[in-house]
């Protein structure tokens, strides 16, 4: 298995892996609109056997009140159903952690299950005091610094693309 950049022509199978992994296809649909509309974006497939098997994106987030920081937000990411639980969702967050580290990203966030991403060093984003736009519980919301001390002395409500709402 191989972690590499998404080229266009994975596009097809990036959103079938995504409209198969989630409930409904919004997710995969949201995956093509902010591969439009985003900027940047670190977009990652896992790749075995030359089929894509694993999806994950990273897109900016922005911090209200406004700060000068850079900070990415991960999502979605999904892996083929019959492959999970083999390693392949970590080995792609383990890659967009360094590719977010290369855009000069110095903190990532992440709404997701709270029993997954600790793992890779997410802690609740409440911790650094900054809260979702979203009502989620808190344990759901969380936050990675890649630079140490590089949410310290902020807080606020984090803001995911406009593309989110539709999800
Ligand atoms: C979440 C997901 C990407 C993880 O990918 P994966 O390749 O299965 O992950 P890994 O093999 O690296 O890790 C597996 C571990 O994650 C845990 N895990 C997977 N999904 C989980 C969930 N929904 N809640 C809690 N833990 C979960 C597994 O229990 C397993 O734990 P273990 O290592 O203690 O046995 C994958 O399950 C998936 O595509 N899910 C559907 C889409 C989704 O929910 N995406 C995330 C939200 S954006």
């Amino acid at each position: 298995m191989i972690i590499r950049q998404e080229h266009p022509a994975d596009y097809d199978a990036v959103y079938a892996l995504n409209a198969e992994a989630f409930p409904s296809p919004a997710e995969a649909g949201l995956v093509d609109a902010l591969r439009k509309q985003a900027n940047p974006f670190i977009s990652l497939v896992a790749e075995r056997d030359s089929r894509v098997v694993g999806h994950i994106l990273f897109t900016p987030v922005e911090l209200i009140p406004p700060a000068e920081l850079n900070i990415m937000g991960l999502a979605p990411m999904a892996v083929l159903p019959e492959l999970q639980k083999s390693g392949i969702g970590s080995a792609l967050i383990r890659a967009g952690l360094t590719a977010c580290r290369e855009l000069s990203a110095g903190a990532i966030v992440v709404l997701g299950h709270a029993d997954y991403y600790p793992r890779f060093g997410f802690r609740p984003a409440s911790e650094f005091e900054l809260r979702c736009q979203y009502e989620v519980p808190d344990e759901n919301f969380m936050a990675l610094e890649l630079s140490s001390g590089y949410l310290a002395n902020v807080s606020g409500e984090i803001h995911y693309h406009p593309a989110f709402a539709a999800v």
